[in-house]
């Protein structure tokens, strides 16, 4: 049996498709592939699931952070706290506005950051944290927000990167309503998948949700009135009719995620390689983009798993304070020794919704293999 790492038709089946031609039909009888009333609806029923005020959409995950940011005030020289264990888009839509992405370590159990960890990077210039809710797990938003603000002697906001964490809650509130405000991801893998580029920003407050709405068409304000700069980031009516159809199943695919989670958990622990293979933490809030392990001798485990048809997929290879376009800023081997060593451990397995439970079974059966040859043969 193979087990492919991603299946895009697993919840692109031949009903949702029809669903989702009905919807495009709808959009070209009324011709507005932007500004369509599918991108409101969707705005708004997005807000209600999320259980925050304003959800504005736009054109992909990485927009939306720059949005996020700008919005919120970040601009040339601004110092921002981020994790260097993260997606790139984590650190670029920072740089990308002429501010400085300051990176910090992470929590080894979750490989989010931590208040610890944020709390040491804060210097006269901070002006505001990113915290990543990685993988779909729940960064701890007030915790990091206390210890900046305690290290600061200011207040500091918190902006969430959202991006692979939709329906994902903490005891705090949901993620995208934790913080200032945050940048949503629909990239075809994600949880909630539009069926190209899409994604949203959420945030409580209303003059933020405006500003974010200006600043995705160019800074306009009124019809060529334009009082700052943006850019052109706003989201299609065509992705936002396919968002509005899979919205309702989200709750579902999550449910489907988290169970095949534990059901990992369980198999790991009775195969006894639990130690061995070292998922990251559960949080009970998880929405599970991704599984991931950490494991030793990582790549020759991958290409092993791949050899008996298992798909697996490495996020990520390369801490964001070693990549080059950041060398100017100094970072260096040995700055940040948990994302250094994630990175030469980590492994994600198949989660998506529709992997089975005979699948699972065939994961950990080869990885129990695998782990037991490489260990007589050392
Ligand atoms: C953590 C994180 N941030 C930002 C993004 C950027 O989203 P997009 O690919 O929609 O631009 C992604 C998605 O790939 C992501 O995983």
């Amino acid at each position: 049996m193979t087990v492919p790492f991603f299946d895009i038709h697993s919840t692109l089946g031949p009903r949702e498709k029809e669903a989702i031609l009905a919807r495009w039909r709808a959009v070209l009888e009324h011709g507005r592939f932007l500004h369509g009333p599918e991108v409101g609806e969707f705005e708004a029923r997005m807000a209600a699931f999320l259980g925050v005020e304003h959800v504005v959409a736009c054109s992909n995950g990485s927009d939306a952070l720059v949005l996020c940011l700008q919005a919120a005030g970040i601009g040339p020289g601004d110092e921002v706290i981020v994790p260097a264990f993260t997606f790139f888009a984590s650190a670029g839509a920072v740089a990308r506005l002429g501010a400085v992405p300051v990176f910090a370590d992470v929590d080894p159990g979750t490989l989010n950051l931590s208040a610890e960890t944020a709390a040491a990077k804060v210097s006269p210039r901070t002006a505001a944290v990113l915290a990543v809710h990685l993988f779909g797990c729940p960064a701890p938003v007030a915790g990091i927000r206390r210890a900046v603000e305690a290290a600061a002697g200011r207040p500091v906001p918190v902006l969430e990167d959202a991006a692979q964490a939709v329906g994902a809650t903490a005891a705090e509130g949901p993620c995208g309503g934790m913080g200032l405000a945050a940048g949503f991801s629909c990239f075809p893998t994600k949880n909630l998948a539009a069926l190209g580029d899409a994604g949203f920003v959420s945030t409580r407050d209303g003059r933020l949700a405006e500003r974010v709405r200006r600043l995705r068409e160019h800074g306009q304000e009124g019809p060529y009135r334009h009082t700052e700069v943006g850019r052109n980031a706003r989201m299609d009516t065509l992705q936002a009719a396919v968002l509005l159809e899979r919205l309702p199943r989200l709750l579902a695919w999550n449910a489907a995620r988290q169970v095949g989670a534990a059901h990992y958990r369980e198999l790991l622990a009775e195969a006894g390689i639990e130690e061995a293979v070292a998922p990251l933490r559960h949080h009970p809030g998880h929405v599970y983009h991704q599984f991931v392990v950490q494991v030793e001798e990582r790549d020759a485990l991958r290409s092993a798993l791949e050899e008996a048809g298992i798909g697996t997929a490495v996020y990520y290879p390369v801490p964001l304070h070693l990549q080059p376009c950041f060398a100017p800023l100094g970072g260096r081997e040995g700055d940040l020794p948990v994302c250094e060593r994630a990175a030469g451990r980590v492994l994600a397995l198949p989660i998506h919704p529709g992997v089975t439970e005979a699948a699972r079974r065939e994961v950990v059966a080869a990885l129990g293999r695998i782990l037991e040859r490489a260990g007589s043969s050392a």
